[in-house]
């Protein structure tokens, strides 16, 4: 079993007291509500893990009202189901929970509207918890936060109704707006109640590096420079920005994939052991983690931006965002001294891969004298995050015969084969977020670092050959 990453507060062993009595999902109209949120939350409710009082306002500036809004998230739901049907009585005691408001997120006066139907008879949530969940591109979210602030309907205190934030990344735009965000946030909210997102953390193939490398005795001793020649993490997506053009045409592929789920999983892979499985421990050692990475330096990186991707709607015609990224990283520390890391990330590739790979090293000495058997291709362990989950370690093994032959041989193990369906990570995000276990979340010093190293990438993709 899978040890429960959590922090040891008092809140996450009585979630039921600090669960909150809304969730308002600001950018309600956006791709992730509709492909990711609404379809998680549904998820939820067929788990049986939704609070019976428990209301899902959508707020968003598109105009809507409730009616045809949960007409939509209906077919929002069948379109990521697998089945692509929806269980009637189900979704009726799902959808009689959603509810969404009309409003500008920067202007206070929507903002009181917002507040007084949260309180009013339809949701009835005057005096519990809030969750705020920014669904919103990165230059939104600021002038919301300053507006529910300025507007002095929140309860911004400490108790045990305080209200939550989740929040989407990229955390801010840039180093000067992710500092200024981090201090608005401290203003407004004890940091135990502001949970930065980075989906590949609730993933459970993700989750399961710590198990594989801290709950098995035979892995560990390998993990280091003198076993292993290379880290590989390939990150490749078959599609492209999917109608995200605006957003993405800034991020480009650093903001939007490396700087975050690349260096998550980099740190889960690669950090020391940590003292226990809570939130503090863990996050101690990826930023440990990621401050032993080397500057990086122009012969580092390869930029890509794939074909067609400057017609994509809101794309500029001469953008040289890069959609592609290959990218070398040296880690300064005692353990990987001189291994390099070597990460591949991209939009509209063949095929969908995420898996990361620990290259061991050649045998150390060779018992077949002279022949080309010694050298023979070298161990690897291959971790496949997604699709297709499970783990690949490859080996040498004599091919039957009366020659010595060494042939390569596998041993695989999938997900699939333990019998169970994989829960959709963004299940994993709101779960935690509405019970109060904060433990799969980026804290706010991690994320300072991770942005900077961001900005290291993001300087040499500027002027660059695309
Ligand atoms: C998101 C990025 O965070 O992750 C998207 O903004 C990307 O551009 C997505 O497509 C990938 O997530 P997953 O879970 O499909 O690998």
């Amino acid at each position: 079993m899978f040890p429960a990453i959590r922090m040891n507060t008092n809140e996450s062993h009585s979630h039921k007291t600090s669960t909150p009595c809304v969730m308002v999902i600001f950018g309600a109209s956006g791709h992730l509500a509709r492909r990711k949120l609404i379809p998680a939350l549904y998820a939820l409710e067929r788990r049986g893990l939704l609070e019976e009082h428990f209301s899902i306002v959508g707020f968003a500036r598109t105009p809507n009202v409730t009616a045809r809004f949960r007409k939509e998230m209906a077919d929002a739901v069948s379109e990521a189901s697998s089945s692509g049907r929806l269980d009637a009585a189900l979704w009726q005691r799902f959808s009689s929970r959603l509810h969404y408001v009309t409003g500008e997120y920067d202007q206070v006066e929507s903002c009181r509207r917002l507040h007084e139907f949260l309180a009013g008879a339809d949701c009835g949530c005057a005096r519990g918890r809030i969750l705020y969940y920014m669904a919103l591109p990165p230059r939104a979210v600021e002038p919301t936060l300053r507006t529910l602030y300025d507007s002095r309907c929140i309860p911004w205190h400490k108790g045990a109704s305080a209200p939550r934030l989740m929040i989407e990344k990229p955390f801010g735009w840039d180093a000067a707006s992710a500092c200024r965000l981090n201090r608005l946030l401290a203003r407004m909210l004890p940091e135990s109640q502001i949970y930065r997102i980075d989906h590949y953390l609730a993933k459970d193939t993700v989750r399961n590096l710590l198990v594989l490398r801290f709950a098995n005795a035979i892995f560990e001793p390998l993990w280091n420079c003198a076993h292993v020649d290379s880290v590989q993490l390939t990150a490749a997506e078959d599609v492209g920005v999917e109608g995200r053009g605006a957003y993405y045409d800034e991020a480009g592929v650093v903001r939007d994939y490396v700087q975050n789920h690349v260096l998550q999983v980099l740190a889960l892979a690669a950090m020391e052991r940590p003292e226990s499985a809570d939130a503090q421990a863990l996050s101690d050692r990826k930023l440990e983690f990621f401050e032993s990475i080397a500057p990086v330096r122009r012969g580092d990186f390869v930029f890509g931006q794939y074909r067609g991707y400057t017609r994509e709607p809101h794309v500029a015609a001469r953008s040289r965002t890069p959609t592609f990224l290959a990218l070398r990283l040296r880690v300064n520390n005692r353990r990987w001294k001189g291994v390099p890391f070597y990460v591949r990330a991209g939009k509209r590739l063949p095929r969908k891969v995420t898996e990361i790979t620990i290259q061991f090293k050649t045998a150390p000495t060779c018992v077949f004298d002279g022949r080309a058997l010694c050298g023979h291709a070298p161990n690897a362990l291959s971790i496949r995050i997604q699709p297709a989950e499970g783990m690949r370690l490859s080996f040498s093994t004599k091919a039957p015969g009366l020659d010595d032959e060494l042939r390569r041989a596998n041993l695989d193990f999938r997900y699939s084969q333990l019998g169970a369906e994989l829960p959709e990570a963004y299940e994993k995000v709101l779960l935690d977020g509405i019970r109060g276990h904060p433990g799969l979340f980026w804290q706010a010093d991690e994320l300072s670092r991770a942005t900077g190293f961001g900005l290291e990438c993001t300087r040499f993709w500027t002027g660059c050959e695309i």
